[in-house]
């Protein structure tokens, strides 16, 4: 694998790989399968990891990493940029940090390199599966969780914070009392839904965008084909010798 372009983030001394490799699967993977898939990508020279607490990878994650420095296939934990995100069930200020702490132990790290709001809402009860009733769906306590990430990062939990699913209006709502300004917003992103707005927002606030299904996302709870399946996009890619995913 060609060496990965990294980025530099606000409010964080270590870089970050652009292209990392999602954990999240659905139905979730067992965790030999999971923990297989993580090691193998390793190998393949992935060094940044993006799972989070909803995902139930973590765990997984944390074998890979483990069972990665024991076979010496990287030298220390630095080498990896691993990010998780704060679920919507434990959005609320005094959950935070001990929920930060959990997806710690899960991963069995002293530090994650990103720890992520997961969405701009905060849902009453633990949920199974998608859509959710619309009674448990509450705003979110955008001041109050937003310190709660700060603390995270103030006590060396992680080494940035940032957002996942927040529109232009959500993310001035946080940097109007942020004081530590969010590093990354991580956002669906594909040739088909550009979100240029939204880019342009964050590159003038100096808030780097992460995209997620970059493919289209093609599974069983949203997205189609249609990316994958573009006559234009292929052409493109074969013009390149690369297939539609590669290009
Ligand atoms: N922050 C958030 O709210 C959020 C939301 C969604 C995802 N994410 C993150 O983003 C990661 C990636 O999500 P994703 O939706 O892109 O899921 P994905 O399962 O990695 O890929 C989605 C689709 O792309 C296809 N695909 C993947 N690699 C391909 C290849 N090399 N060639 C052809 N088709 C390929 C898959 O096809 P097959 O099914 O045939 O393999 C699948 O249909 C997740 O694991 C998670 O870490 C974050």
């Amino acid at each position: 694998m060609a060496a990965i372009p990294q980025v530099s983030l606000i409010g964080c001394e270590k870089s970050m790989p652009v292209i990392g490799m999602g954990t999240s699967s659905y139905p979730p993977a067992d965790l030999e399968t999971a923990k297989t898939a993580i090691l193998e990508a390793i190998k393949a020279g992935y060094r940044h990891f993006d799972t989070a607490f909803a995902y139930g990878s973590e765990k997984p994650l944390g074998e890979a990493i483990a069972e990665a420095l024991t076979l010496g296939l990287i030298k220390s934990r630095d080498d990896l940029f691993i990010t998780t995100k704060l679920w919507c069930s434990f959005a609320q200020r005094d959950q935070i940090v001990p929920t930060c702490k959990m997806s710690l132990q899960n991963i069995k790290l002293d530090y994650v390199d990103l720890y992520l709001i997961h969405m701009p809402l905060r849902l009453s009860q633990m949920i199974q599966k998608t859509p959710v009733d619309k009674e448990i769906i509450h705003p979110l306590d955008v001041k109050g969780v937003w310190e709660g990430m700060e603390e995270c990062q103030k006590l060396g939990l992680t080494k940035a914070i940032g957002v996942s699913n927040f529109s232009c209006k959500k993310l001035e709502e946080v940097l109007s009392i942020a004081k530590i300004p969010p590093a990354v917003n991580q956002v669906e992103i594909n040739p088909a839904w550009q979100q240029k707005q939204l880019r342009e927002f964050c590159k003038a606030k100096g808030i780097h965008i992460t995209a997620y299904s970059p493919l289209g996302a093609n599974n069983t709870n949203w997205g189609d084909n249609r990316i994958i399946e573009s006559d234009v996009l292929a052409d493109i890619a074969k013009a390149r010798g690369k297939t539609t995913a590669q290009h």
